[in-house]
Protein backbone atom coordinates (compact mmCIF):
# COMPACT_ATOMS: atom_id res chain seq x y z
CA UNK A 1 0.00 0.00 0.00
CA UNK A 2 0.97 3.55 -0.68
CA UNK A 3 0.82 5.61 2.50
CA UNK A 4 1.54 9.26 3.68
CA UNK A 5 5.45 8.63 3.50
CA UNK A 6 5.24 7.46 -0.17
CA UNK A 7 2.60 8.47 -2.29
CA UNK A 8 3.48 9.80 -5.33
CA UNK A 9 1.75 13.13 -5.83
CA UNK A 10 0.67 14.15 -9.30
CA UNK A 11 1.03 17.38 -10.96
CA UNK A 12 -1.11 20.21 -9.42
CA UNK A 13 -2.20 23.80 -10.98
CA UNK A 14 1.50 25.47 -11.33
CA UNK A 15 0.62 29.16 -10.78
CA UNK A 16 3.58 31.12 -10.69
CA UNK A 17 1.98 33.82 -8.72
CA UNK A 18 0.88 31.79 -6.20
CA UNK A 19 4.23 30.39 -6.05
CA UNK A 20 6.39 33.45 -5.13
CA UNK A 21 3.64 34.55 -2.89
CA UNK A 22 4.36 31.68 -0.65
CA UNK A 23 8.15 31.75 -1.02
CA UNK A 24 7.74 35.31 -0.24
CA UNK A 25 5.97 34.42 2.99
CA UNK A 26 8.72 32.32 3.79
CA UNK A 27 11.32 34.01 3.17
CA UNK A 28 9.82 37.29 5.26
CA UNK A 29 9.27 35.04 8.42
CA UNK A 30 12.60 33.59 8.73
CA UNK A 31 14.70 34.40 11.08
CA UNK A 32 17.99 33.30 10.66
CA UNK A 33 17.72 29.87 12.20
CA UNK A 34 13.64 29.36 11.98
CA UNK A 35 10.60 30.42 10.70
CA UNK A 36 8.23 32.22 12.95
CA UNK A 37 4.34 31.35 12.27
CA UNK A 38 3.38 35.19 12.14
CA UNK A 39 5.18 38.46 11.65
CA UNK A 40 2.59 40.04 14.69
CA UNK A 41 0.82 37.21 16.52
CA UNK A 42 3.28 34.71 16.45
CA UNK A 43 6.58 36.23 17.15
CA UNK A 44 8.32 33.18 18.59
CA UNK A 45 9.64 29.37 16.92
CA UNK A 46 6.07 27.01 17.38
CA UNK A 47 6.57 23.69 17.25
CA UNK A 48 3.95 21.96 15.11
CA UNK A 49 4.14 25.29 12.76
CA UNK A 50 7.73 24.09 12.34
CA UNK A 51 6.94 20.60 11.05
CA UNK A 52 4.61 21.76 8.98
CA UNK A 53 6.67 24.65 7.48
CA UNK A 54 9.74 22.54 7.02
CA UNK A 55 7.60 20.38 4.64
CA UNK A 56 7.06 23.38 2.40
CA UNK A 57 10.36 25.16 2.81
CA UNK A 58 11.84 21.70 1.61
CA UNK A 59 11.00 22.96 -1.86
CA UNK A 60 12.73 26.43 -1.41
CA UNK A 61 15.34 24.99 0.52
CA UNK A 62 16.39 21.77 1.80
CA UNK A 63 19.24 23.37 4.12
CA UNK A 64 16.79 25.64 5.70
CA UNK A 65 14.07 23.11 6.33
CA UNK A 66 16.77 20.69 7.94
CA UNK A 67 18.06 23.80 9.76
CA UNK A 68 14.32 24.67 10.97
CA UNK A 69 13.79 21.07 12.73
CA UNK A 70 17.12 21.05 14.14
CA UNK A 71 16.48 24.17 15.79
CA UNK A 72 13.37 23.42 17.14
CA UNK A 73 15.36 19.87 18.52
CA UNK A 74 17.97 21.85 19.83
CA UNK A 75 15.29 22.99 22.60
CA UNK A 76 14.21 19.68 23.40
CA UNK A 77 14.06 19.16 27.04
CA UNK A 78 16.38 16.06 28.62
CA UNK A 79 13.52 13.91 29.14
CA UNK A 80 12.65 14.16 25.31
CA UNK A 81 9.75 16.57 25.37
CA UNK A 82 9.76 19.57 22.17
CA UNK A 83 8.33 22.53 23.96
CA UNK A 84 5.14 23.59 22.13
CA UNK A 85 7.47 27.50 21.75
CA UNK A 86 10.96 28.53 21.86
CA UNK A 87 11.21 32.29 22.49
CA UNK A 88 13.81 34.52 20.90
CA UNK A 89 15.63 36.53 23.21
CA UNK A 90 15.81 39.19 20.94
CA UNK A 91 11.92 39.75 20.55
CA UNK A 92 10.37 42.20 23.62
CA UNK A 93 8.39 40.01 26.23
CA UNK A 94 5.41 42.15 25.88
CA UNK A 95 5.08 41.45 22.34
CA UNK A 96 3.70 37.80 23.25
CA UNK A 97 1.91 36.14 25.95
CA UNK A 98 2.34 33.92 28.05
CA UNK A 99 6.14 35.15 28.05
CA UNK A 100 9.46 33.42 28.99
CA UNK A 101 9.11 34.92 32.20
CA UNK A 102 5.44 32.81 33.09
CA UNK A 103 6.92 29.61 31.52
CA UNK A 104 10.52 30.59 33.33
CA UNK A 105 11.49 26.90 31.75
CA UNK A 106 15.39 26.95 32.39
CA UNK A 107 14.21 27.38 36.57
CA UNK A 108 10.81 25.52 37.22
CA UNK A 109 11.69 23.17 34.13
CA UNK A 110 15.39 22.41 35.33
CA UNK A 111 14.46 19.04 37.65
CA UNK A 112 12.22 17.79 33.99
CA UNK A 113 15.52 18.53 32.19
CA UNK A 114 14.54 22.13 30.61
CA UNK A 115 18.01 23.40 28.11
CA UNK A 116 19.48 26.31 30.69
CA UNK A 117 20.42 28.15 27.66
CA UNK A 118 16.98 28.54 25.78
CA UNK A 119 13.99 29.98 27.15
CA UNK A 120 10.93 27.11 26.21
CA UNK A 121 7.15 26.73 27.06
CA UNK A 122 6.88 24.22 29.16
CA UNK A 123 4.26 22.16 27.40
CA UNK A 124 4.15 20.22 23.79
CA UNK A 125 2.57 20.25 20.32
CA UNK A 126 1.36 17.23 18.12
CA UNK A 127 4.31 15.37 17.12
CA UNK A 128 4.61 15.95 13.09
CA UNK A 129 8.41 16.03 13.40
CA UNK A 130 9.95 12.63 11.94
CA UNK A 131 7.36 12.96 9.18
CA UNK A 132 8.56 16.31 8.51
CA UNK A 133 12.11 15.43 8.63
CA UNK A 134 11.65 11.98 5.87
CA UNK A 135 10.09 14.35 3.90
CA UNK A 136 12.78 16.82 3.89
CA UNK A 137 15.36 14.18 3.57
CA UNK A 138 13.64 13.06 0.46
CA UNK A 139 13.25 15.92 -1.27
CA UNK A 140 17.16 15.57 -1.57
CA UNK A 141 18.51 12.44 -0.12
CA UNK A 142 22.02 13.47 -1.48
CA UNK A 143 22.94 16.71 0.46
CA UNK A 144 20.44 14.86 3.68
CA UNK A 145 23.61 12.21 3.35
CA UNK A 146 26.22 14.57 3.13
CA UNK A 147 25.21 16.71 5.85
CA UNK A 148 24.61 13.85 7.94
CA UNK A 149 21.06 15.09 8.72
CA UNK A 150 19.03 12.32 9.78
CA UNK A 151 21.98 10.94 12.01
CA UNK A 152 21.39 14.03 13.79
CA UNK A 153 17.70 14.07 14.59
CA UNK A 154 17.33 10.39 14.71
CA UNK A 155 18.30 10.35 18.24
CA UNK A 156 16.23 13.43 19.28
CA UNK A 157 13.28 12.30 17.65
CA UNK A 158 12.99 9.07 19.09
CA UNK A 159 13.40 10.53 22.73
CA UNK A 160 10.81 12.46 21.48
CA UNK A 161 8.52 9.68 20.87
CA UNK A 162 9.76 7.99 23.94
CA UNK A 163 8.35 10.79 25.92
CA UNK A 164 4.68 10.84 24.78
CA UNK A 165 4.28 6.71 24.96
CA UNK A 166 5.76 7.03 28.59
CA UNK A 167 5.05 9.91 30.83
CA UNK A 168 2.09 10.94 28.56
CA UNK A 169 0.18 7.68 28.64
CA UNK A 170 -1.34 9.24 31.26
CA UNK A 171 -4.52 6.74 30.70
CA UNK A 172 -2.76 3.96 30.49
CA UNK A 173 -4.21 2.64 27.26
CA UNK A 174 -0.98 2.89 25.31
CA UNK A 175 -1.69 6.90 23.52
CA UNK A 176 -0.64 9.66 24.58
CA UNK A 177 -2.10 12.27 26.57
CA UNK A 178 -2.53 15.86 25.83
CA UNK A 179 -2.52 18.17 29.73
CA UNK A 180 -3.48 21.78 27.96
CA UNK A 181 -6.04 22.60 24.96
CA UNK A 182 -3.00 24.42 23.61
CA UNK A 183 -0.71 20.46 23.37
CA UNK A 184 -3.54 19.67 20.64
CA UNK A 185 -2.65 22.53 18.78
CA UNK A 186 -6.68 23.25 18.48
CA UNK A 187 -6.68 25.38 21.35
CA UNK A 188 -10.45 26.26 21.25
CA UNK A 189 -11.80 23.17 19.67
CA UNK A 190 -15.61 22.72 21.30
CA UNK A 191 -13.85 18.90 22.66
CA UNK A 192 -12.65 20.94 25.24
CA UNK A 193 -15.47 22.55 26.68
CA UNK A 194 -16.42 19.90 28.91
CA UNK A 195 -13.14 18.86 30.56
CA UNK A 196 -11.96 22.96 30.89
CA UNK A 197 -15.37 23.41 32.54
CA UNK A 198 -13.65 21.40 35.86
CA UNK A 199 -10.99 24.15 35.70
CA UNK A 200 -11.29 27.63 37.69
CA UNK A 201 -10.35 30.21 35.34
CA UNK A 202 -7.33 32.60 35.90
CA UNK A 203 -8.69 35.98 37.28
CA UNK A 204 -8.44 38.09 34.47
CA UNK A 205 -6.76 41.10 36.09
CA UNK A 206 -3.69 38.65 36.32
CA UNK A 207 -1.98 38.93 32.92
CA UNK A 208 -2.65 40.30 29.76
CA UNK A 209 -3.68 38.77 26.74
CA UNK A 210 -1.47 40.04 23.76
CA UNK A 211 -3.01 38.14 20.99
CA UNK A 212 -5.90 40.33 20.91
CA UNK A 213 -3.07 43.12 19.67
CA UNK A 214 -3.06 41.59 16.77
CA UNK A 215 -6.22 39.75 15.86
CA UNK A 216 -10.01 39.91 15.77
CA UNK A 217 -11.48 39.19 19.81
CA UNK A 218 -14.34 37.07 17.56
CA UNK A 219 -11.71 35.48 15.83
CA UNK A 220 -9.79 34.60 18.97
CA UNK A 221 -10.73 32.46 22.24
CA UNK A 222 -12.83 33.85 24.38
CA UNK A 223 -11.30 35.80 27.54
CA UNK A 224 -12.94 32.60 29.63
CA UNK A 225 -11.44 30.00 27.76
CA UNK A 226 -7.57 31.86 28.34
CA UNK A 227 -8.07 32.31 32.11
CA UNK A 228 -8.61 28.86 31.88
CA UNK A 229 -5.18 28.20 29.64
CA UNK A 230 -3.69 30.63 32.05
CA UNK A 231 -4.36 28.23 34.78
CA UNK A 232 -3.89 25.06 33.38
CA UNK A 233 -0.12 26.63 32.53
CA UNK A 234 0.69 28.12 35.83
CA UNK A 235 0.06 25.23 37.62
CA UNK A 236 1.61 22.67 35.41
CA UNK A 237 4.76 25.18 35.97
CA UNK A 238 4.29 25.31 39.73
CA UNK A 239 4.22 21.15 39.66
CA UNK A 240 7.49 21.25 38.14
CA UNK A 241 6.37 20.31 34.44
CA UNK A 242 6.27 16.63 36.01
CA UNK A 243 3.57 14.18 34.72
CA UNK A 244 2.21 11.70 36.46
CA UNK A 245 -1.52 10.18 35.61
CA UNK A 246 -4.08 11.64 38.50
CA UNK A 247 -1.89 14.85 38.45
CA UNK A 248 -3.43 17.10 35.78
CA UNK A 249 -6.95 18.37 35.77
CA UNK A 250 -7.45 18.15 32.06
CA UNK A 251 -6.04 15.11 30.34
CA UNK A 252 -7.36 13.81 27.13
CA UNK A 253 -6.33 11.66 24.23
CA UNK A 254 -6.62 13.59 21.00
CA UNK A 255 -7.24 11.26 17.68
CA UNK A 256 -5.22 13.85 15.96
CA UNK A 257 -2.05 14.43 18.33
CA UNK A 258 -2.20 10.07 17.93
CA UNK A 259 -2.60 9.88 13.86
CA UNK A 260 0.56 12.15 13.43
CA UNK A 261 2.60 10.04 16.33
CA UNK A 262 1.27 6.99 14.13
CA UNK A 263 2.54 8.76 11.10
CA UNK A 264 5.70 10.23 12.52
CA UNK A 265 6.56 6.55 14.25
CA UNK A 266 5.97 5.13 10.21
CA UNK A 267 8.66 7.75 9.56
CA UNK A 268 11.41 7.22 12.16
CA UNK A 269 11.42 3.17 11.64
CA UNK A 270 12.56 4.76 8.00
CA UNK A 271 14.77 7.11 9.21
CA UNK A 272 16.31 4.15 11.00
CA UNK A 273 16.47 2.12 8.59
CA UNK A 274 18.72 5.21 6.74
CA UNK A 275 20.60 5.58 9.97
CA UNK A 276 21.36 1.98 10.11
CA UNK A 277 19.39 1.58 13.41
CA UNK A 278 16.53 -1.20 13.79
CA UNK A 279 13.23 0.05 12.67
CA UNK A 280 11.61 -2.99 13.98
CA UNK A 281 10.99 -0.97 17.66
CA UNK A 282 9.75 2.17 15.30
CA UNK A 283 7.06 -0.73 13.84
CA UNK A 284 6.17 -2.31 16.44
CA UNK A 285 5.05 1.16 18.29
CA UNK A 286 3.38 1.89 15.32
CA UNK A 287 1.10 -1.42 15.80
CA UNK A 288 0.61 -0.67 19.39
CA UNK A 289 -1.00 2.71 18.50
CA UNK A 290 -2.78 2.42 15.72
CA UNK A 291 -4.33 -0.59 17.48
CA UNK A 292 -4.84 1.49 20.27
CA UNK A 293 -6.55 4.89 18.49
CA UNK A 294 -8.93 2.24 17.09
CA UNK A 295 -9.87 0.48 20.32
CA UNK A 296 -10.31 3.80 22.87
CA UNK A 297 -11.04 6.80 20.42
CA UNK A 298 -13.46 4.83 16.94
CA UNK A 299 -16.88 5.51 17.58
CA UNK A 300 -19.09 3.66 15.15
CA UNK A 301 -21.98 5.63 15.94
CA UNK A 302 -20.21 9.10 14.78
CA UNK A 303 -18.28 7.26 11.58
CA UNK A 304 -14.89 9.00 13.13
CA UNK A 305 -12.77 9.31 15.68
CA UNK A 306 -13.52 11.14 19.37
CA UNK A 307 -11.60 12.43 22.18
CA UNK A 308 -11.12 10.64 25.40
CA UNK A 309 -11.56 12.45 28.43
CA UNK A 310 -8.56 10.87 31.12
CA UNK A 311 -9.55 12.52 33.77
CA UNK A 312 -13.65 12.65 33.91
CA UNK A 313 -13.61 9.05 31.42
CA UNK A 314 -15.48 8.39 28.52
CA UNK A 315 -15.66 9.66 24.90
CA UNK A 316 -16.43 13.33 24.59
CA UNK A 317 -19.14 13.63 22.18
CA UNK A 318 -18.20 16.98 19.83
CA UNK A 319 -17.26 15.82 16.84
CA UNK A 320 -14.38 18.09 15.33
CA UNK A 321 -11.69 17.26 12.21
CA UNK A 322 -9.26 16.01 14.54
CA UNK A 323 -11.63 12.49 14.76
CA UNK A 324 -10.92 12.67 10.46
CA UNK A 325 -7.52 13.15 10.73
CA UNK A 326 -6.66 9.30 11.22
CA UNK A 327 -7.22 8.96 7.34
CA UNK A 328 -3.47 9.72 7.44
CA UNK A 329 -2.74 6.57 9.61
CA UNK A 330 -1.82 3.78 6.96
CA UNK A 331 -3.62 0.30 7.81
CA UNK A 332 -6.81 1.46 9.29
CA UNK A 333 -9.79 -1.63 8.55
CA UNK A 334 -11.26 -1.11 5.62
CA UNK A 335 -15.11 -0.56 7.83
CA UNK A 336 -13.19 2.57 9.22
CA UNK A 337 -12.25 4.29 6.27
CA UNK A 338 -15.28 3.74 4.64
CA UNK A 339 -16.88 5.15 7.62
CA UNK A 340 -13.99 8.61 7.86
CA UNK A 341 -14.72 9.29 4.05
CA UNK A 342 -18.68 9.02 4.26
CA UNK A 343 -18.12 11.73 7.44
CA UNK A 344 -15.91 13.90 5.66
CA UNK A 345 -18.30 14.21 2.54
CA UNK A 346 -21.92 13.90 4.70
CA UNK A 347 -23.67 16.64 6.73
CA UNK A 348 -21.41 17.25 9.06
CA UNK A 349 -18.20 18.48 7.30
CA UNK A 350 -19.64 18.38 3.85
CA UNK A 351 -15.88 18.02 2.13
CA UNK A 352 -16.90 18.26 -1.55
CA UNK A 353 -19.58 20.33 -1.32
CA UNK A 354 -17.76 23.07 0.92
CA UNK A 355 -14.00 23.79 -0.59
CA UNK A 356 -11.96 22.99 2.80
CA UNK A 357 -13.24 20.99 5.64
CA UNK A 358 -14.01 22.64 8.78
CA UNK A 359 -12.73 22.58 12.23
CA UNK A 360 -15.98 21.75 13.75
CA UNK A 361 -19.19 19.57 12.87
CA UNK A 362 -21.44 22.27 10.97
CA UNK A 363 -24.58 21.07 12.79
CA UNK A 364 -22.82 21.25 16.15
CA UNK A 365 -24.11 23.22 18.82
CA UNK A 366 -21.00 25.17 19.20
CA UNK A 367 -20.24 25.65 15.22
CA UNK A 368 -18.93 29.35 14.88
CA UNK A 369 -17.36 29.42 11.41
CA UNK A 370 -15.08 32.77 12.17
CA UNK A 371 -13.96 31.57 15.79
CA UNK A 372 -10.33 29.88 15.63
CA UNK A 373 -10.85 26.28 15.73
CA UNK A 374 -15.01 26.21 16.47
CA UNK A 375 -15.50 26.17 12.51
CA UNK A 376 -13.11 27.90 9.99
CA UNK A 377 -11.25 25.58 7.66
CA UNK A 378 -6.94 25.38 8.44
CA UNK A 379 -4.60 24.24 6.02
CA UNK A 380 -2.86 21.59 7.80
CA UNK A 381 -5.51 19.42 8.83
CA UNK A 382 -6.53 19.90 5.43
CA UNK A 383 -3.08 19.25 3.76
CA UNK A 384 -3.44 16.27 6.08
CA UNK A 385 -6.98 15.21 4.83
CA UNK A 386 -6.07 15.43 1.27
CA UNK A 387 -2.83 13.37 1.56
CA UNK A 388 -5.13 10.67 3.75
CA UNK A 389 -7.62 10.42 1.00
CA UNK A 390 -5.02 9.85 -1.76
CA UNK A 391 -3.39 7.05 0.24
CA UNK A 392 -6.80 5.26 0.65
CA UNK A 393 -7.39 6.08 -3.21
CA UNK A 394 -10.38 8.94 -3.19
CA UNK A 395 -7.97 10.84 -6.14
CA UNK A 396 -9.89 13.04 -7.46
CA UNK A 397 -11.58 13.76 -4.06
CA UNK A 398 -8.05 14.96 -2.92
CA UNK A 399 -7.39 16.25 -6.33
CA UNK A 400 -10.30 18.60 -5.76
CA UNK A 401 -9.45 19.79 -2.18
CA UNK A 402 -5.80 20.43 -3.44
CA UNK A 403 -7.26 22.70 -6.21
CA UNK A 404 -9.77 24.85 -3.50
CA UNK A 405 -6.58 24.92 -0.68
CA UNK A 406 -4.29 27.08 -3.47
CA UNK A 407 -7.31 28.75 -4.56
CA UNK A 408 -8.07 29.92 -0.40
CA UNK A 409 -4.53 30.34 -0.02
CA UNK A 410 -3.66 32.64 -2.74
CA UNK A 411 -7.08 34.75 -2.23
CA UNK A 412 -6.77 34.92 1.72
CA UNK A 413 -3.62 36.40 1.50
CA UNK A 414 -2.27 32.89 2.83
CA UNK A 415 -4.51 33.42 5.89
CA UNK A 416 -4.02 31.35 9.25
CA UNK A 417 -7.72 29.90 8.80
CA UNK A 418 -10.34 30.52 6.48
CA UNK A 419 -14.61 30.96 6.61
CA UNK A 420 -15.51 26.53 5.64
CA UNK A 421 -17.83 28.26 3.27
CA UNK A 422 -16.96 30.92 1.82
CA UNK A 423 -13.14 30.65 2.05
CA UNK A 424 -12.76 34.37 3.11
CA UNK A 425 -9.39 35.08 4.89
CA UNK A 426 -9.97 34.55 8.97
CA UNK A 427 -6.92 35.26 11.24
CA UNK A 428 -3.60 36.37 10.68
CA UNK A 429 -2.39 36.88 7.17
CA UNK A 430 1.16 35.83 5.84
CA UNK A 431 0.77 32.60 7.62
CA UNK A 432 3.55 30.14 7.65
CA UNK A 433 2.46 26.82 7.48
CA UNK A 434 -0.62 28.04 5.09
CA UNK A 435 2.34 29.51 2.66
CA UNK A 436 4.34 26.10 2.89
CA UNK A 437 1.58 23.65 2.89
CA UNK A 438 0.41 25.56 -0.46
CA UNK A 439 4.29 25.03 -1.51
CA UNK A 440 4.17 21.40 -1.21
CA UNK A 441 0.79 21.01 -2.84
CA UNK A 442 2.14 22.66 -5.47
CA UNK A 443 5.30 20.99 -5.59
CA UNK A 444 5.02 18.33 -8.32
CA UNK A 445 3.92 21.10 -10.88
CA UNK A 446 5.05 21.84 -13.78
CA UNK A 447 5.95 25.95 -13.68
CA UNK A 448 6.11 28.09 -16.81
CA UNK A 449 9.79 30.05 -15.73
CA UNK A 450 12.90 28.57 -14.43
CA UNK A 451 13.03 27.48 -10.35
CA UNK A 452 15.70 30.07 -10.17
CA UNK A 453 13.79 32.61 -8.52
CA UNK A 454 12.09 30.63 -6.15
CA UNK A 455 15.12 29.10 -4.92
CA UNK A 456 17.56 29.75 -2.96
CA UNK A 457 21.41 29.68 -3.64
CA UNK A 458 23.97 27.51 -1.39
CA UNK A 459 24.61 31.30 0.13
CA UNK A 460 21.22 32.68 0.80
CA UNK A 461 20.54 29.58 2.99
CA UNK A 462 23.46 29.97 5.63
N1 LIG B 1 -2.06 28.83 19.73
C1 LIG B 1 -1.74 29.51 20.93
C2 LIG B 1 -1.80 30.97 20.78
O1 LIG B 1 -2.72 31.40 20.15
C3 LIG B 1 -0.60 29.03 21.69
O2 LIG B 1 0.13 28.02 21.10
O3 LIG B 1 -1.00 31.70 21.26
Amino acid sequence: MTTLLTTPVPAATGDLTLRRGAARVLLTNWTGSSTIPSRGLYPHQWSWDSGFIAIGLRHLSVRRAQRELESLLGAQWADGRVPHIVFNPAVPLDAYFPSPDFWRSSLEGAAAGAPAGTETSGIIQPPVHALAAWLVHLADPGTSQRRGFLPRVYGALAAWHDYLTGPRDLGGGRLASVIHPWEAGMDNSPCWDGPLERVEPMRPDSYRRADLDHGQPAERPTDLDYGRYVRLAADYRDAGYTDAPGRHAFAVEDPCVNALLIVSEHALARIATEVGADPARHQERARTLTAALVERLWSPDDGMFLCRDVVGGGLIAERSVAGLVPLVVPGLPRHIVRALVSTLTGDGFRLGEVPMAPSYDFSGAAFDSSRYWRGPAWFNTNWLLERGLRQYGHGAAADALREAMLTAAGSSGFSEYVDPVTAQARGTRNFGWTAALALDLMAAAPVADTESDHHLTEDETT
